[in-house]
């Protein structure tokens, strides 16, 4: 065979590449992309007066210690992000593929994204690991 024709192959095999060697900050922003995006946007912009933002949101940074239950449970009844008034409803999430809850894993792997991206900072503790995420699971009578 000539390198003209193994060029194609080699190529695909380049492009399959990145998938070997997903990471914890792929997960998370794949997940994000599955779970969060539909209302919160791509860049978690939210959606005008219906869904709040994620991106730079002060609710968010202050928190910190509620976001993994949010996840699970949802969020319901007035809050303001921003300065902006929002009163609607935030149903706990849920894998779309298993139905199932999200793991501690895969939310600490999402908050993680959320929390180093668009302008918002990790919660004092820093990074969060499983076992905080599992702590704060705890508190709000989830596992
Ligand atoms: C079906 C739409 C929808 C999806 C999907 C969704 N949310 Fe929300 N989210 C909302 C709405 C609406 C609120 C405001 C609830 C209220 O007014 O009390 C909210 C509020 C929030 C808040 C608190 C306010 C803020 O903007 O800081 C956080 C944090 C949050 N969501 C995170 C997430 C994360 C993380 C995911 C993905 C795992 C997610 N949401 C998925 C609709 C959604």
């Amino acid at each position: 065979m000539s390198f003209a024709t193994l060029t194609p192959f080699l190529l695909l095999g380049l492009l399959a590449l990145p998938g070997c060697f997903t990471n914890k900050g792929h997960q998370g922003e794949r997940l994000y992309g599955q779970h969060c995006a539909s209302c919160h946007g791509e860049q978690g912009e939210g959606i005008g007066q219906l869904v709040p933002p994620l991106a730079g949101s002060d609710y968010l940074a202050r928190h910190p210690g509620q976001l993994a239950c949010i996840v699970r449970q949802g969020l319901k009844g007035p809050i303001v992000v921003n300065g902006v008034a929002y009163n609607q409803l935030m149903l706990g999430v849920q894998d779309t593929t298993t139905h199932r809850k999200l793991s501690p894993a895969q939310i600490t792997n999402l908050l993680n994204y959320i929390e180093t991206h668009w302008g918002n900072h990790p919660g004092p503790a820093g990074a969060r690991t499983i076992a905080g995420t599992e702590t704060e699971l705890h508190a709000c009578g989830e596992r």
